[in-house]
């Protein structure tokens, strides 16, 4: 059958945020059609038996780095490559950044990353904008953008001064108008200044090794900023959602304004649970790669983030996917992680993991005993659909709802390897670890993309696609 005009998954276990059951999934028009028991179809329905496979929706990754520019150095994976891998990794929508530069406005930086986006996509994407200057105009782009571009929400730095950092009248000003209209303003929250200091100060007293990048960016300036971020949206009655919660003094707060009752979301990332800052003794080159922001934190840490996951303290599981490779020059990729050999702040911050978030979740949550199914399909793809406005087209399988669904089989192990992935990134962090579970098959609006490790798909199959307001309660 070369183009079947409908899907029938028959017999898998179906798991929703909510729902665990066997069920016949039709999925028709690009859309979940029908759910039932035996469902009857004709012969030009492609029928796939999913016995002892997990009917999964497609994972929602609400923090992706693909194309983006960092300072003097762009990630290494194109919207065409981290998509496919997104695919590959059992995700079906991503949501990227688009940059405001010093002379642009948010709509034009939605429009370029567009532009880029457009040919290249493989899975369905949309932009968060990242807001680094506010005035009158860029306030009144930034409403034009959430009721006419389907773009609400928006990115703001507290790190990273002279580069991307907004001050905090600027956070404030965007927190209450983009939170009036029923949009999301998330933050990267560190305190910029402080930081650049010590790392100015650690560089002064040459220590220039990868492992001062974790020194100069403690905890708790993570928690500091977290601090005024939540009071700042507390003042503007708006919803706030912190990306890449690391620590236990970011969280500490987060937990405190939620019991408070005031609306702060929060991600946080797979390697801030599969890593520890035990990596950073390890040997100085080795180190580069787990050279993000925030730095992985303590194992108390890591503690405190499983609690949080299991208690919705934090409610989304993003990757950060930011990846630079190790090699310069690997597929012609300048200004990587060897940028910063003699000197760490000069290596570009983040780490690859768009192909493996689900999988990885899956064997150290779920078979780890540390998160229910539901939950683990809660934290990556339910929640980060209400949250950014995708959901109920995104984060589940209901009848309506896209047919994107991912087949997992429980049972499989799988042993990464970089060079097993899809994304252009010449190095994994979970290299050589073999891990329970496997995406057997990924449906983008239907279309069947990932058949096991053969590629279906193609670039410019994604959709852009329009977001509403949050639903964050
Ligand atoms: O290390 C990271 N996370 N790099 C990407 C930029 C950011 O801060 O999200
Ligand atoms: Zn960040
Ligand atoms: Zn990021």
């Amino acid at each position: 059958m070369s183009s079947p005009t409908a899907t029938l998954i028959r017999n898998g276990r179906v798991i929703t945020a909510s729902d665990d059951y066997v069920a016949d999934v039709l999925l028709q028009n690009g859309v979940v059609h029908t759910i039932g028991q035996h469902i009857e179809v004709g012969p030009d329905v492609r029928v796939i038996d999913a016995t002892g496979l997990y009917v999964l929706p497609g994972g929602v990754d609400t923090h992706v780095h693909l194309e983006n520019v960092i300072g003097p150095s762009v990630t290494c994976d194109t919207f065409a490559s981290g998509t496919k891998a997104a695919a590959f990794g059992g995700t079906t929508t991503v949501v990227d950044f688009a940059l405001q530069t010093a002379t642009d406005s948010p709509l034009q930086a939605i429009a370029r990353a567009q532009r880029s986006a457009e040919s290249q996509v493989a899975v369905d994407y949309s932009l968060h904008v990242i807001v680094t200057r506010v005035d009158a105009q860029v306030l009144h782009d930034v409403r034009h953008a959430m009721h006419h571009e389907g773009v609400t929400s928006f990115k703001m730095f507290m790190a990273y001064p002279g580069v991307m950092m907004a001050d905090d009248a600027s956070i404030f000003r965007m927190l209450r108008q983009v939170g009036a209209d029923g949009g999301m303003v998330a933050l990267h929250a560190e305190n910029g200044t402080v930081i650049d200091l010590l790392i100015q100060e650690a560089l002064e007293a040459g220590h220039t090794s990868p492992r001062y990048h974790a020194l100069t960016r403690p905890a708790i300036m993570e928690g500091e900023a977290t601090h005024r971020g939540i009071r700042l949206a507390e003042l503007a009655q708006a919803p706030i959602y912190f990306v890449h919660v690391s620590s236990n003094e970011a969280l500490k707060h987060i937990v405190t304004a939620r019991a408070e009752g005031i609306p702060v979301f929060a991600e946080t990332c797979p390697h801030y649970l599969l890593f520890d800052d035990s990596v950073y003794h390890g040997d100085d080159l080795e180190i580069a790669k787990y050279v993000m922001t925030p730095p992985l934190r303590t194992s108390r840490d890591q503690k405190h983030l499983w609690r949080a996951l299991r208690y919705d303290d934090l409610q989304v599981i993003a990757t950060d996917h930011c990846p630079f490779c190790m090699k310069e020059g690997h597929l012609g990729y300048r200004m990587q992680k060897m940028r910063g050999k003699d000197d760490f702040s000069q290596i570009p911050n983040g780490a690859p993991g768009i192909e493996t978030r689900m999988v990885s979740l899956f064997d150290i949550g779920v078979m780890q005993g540390k998160l229910s199914l539901n939950r683990f399909v809660e934290l990556t793809s339910t929640a980060p659909a209400k949250l950014f406005g995708l959901f109920p087209k995104k984060g589940t399988i209901a009848v309506g709802s896209d047919a994107d669904v991912v087949l997992f089989d429980p049972a499989a192990t799988q042993t990464i390897h970089a060079h097993h992935l899809h994304g252009n990134c010449d190095y994994t962090l979970l290299e050589g670890r073999t891990l329970r579970g496997r995406v057997e098959k990924v449906f983008l609006r239907g279309q069947l993309i990932v058949d096991g490790a053969q590629w279906l798909g193609r670039s410019g199959m994604g959709r852009f696609v329009p977001r509403g307001q949050v639903r964050a309660f």
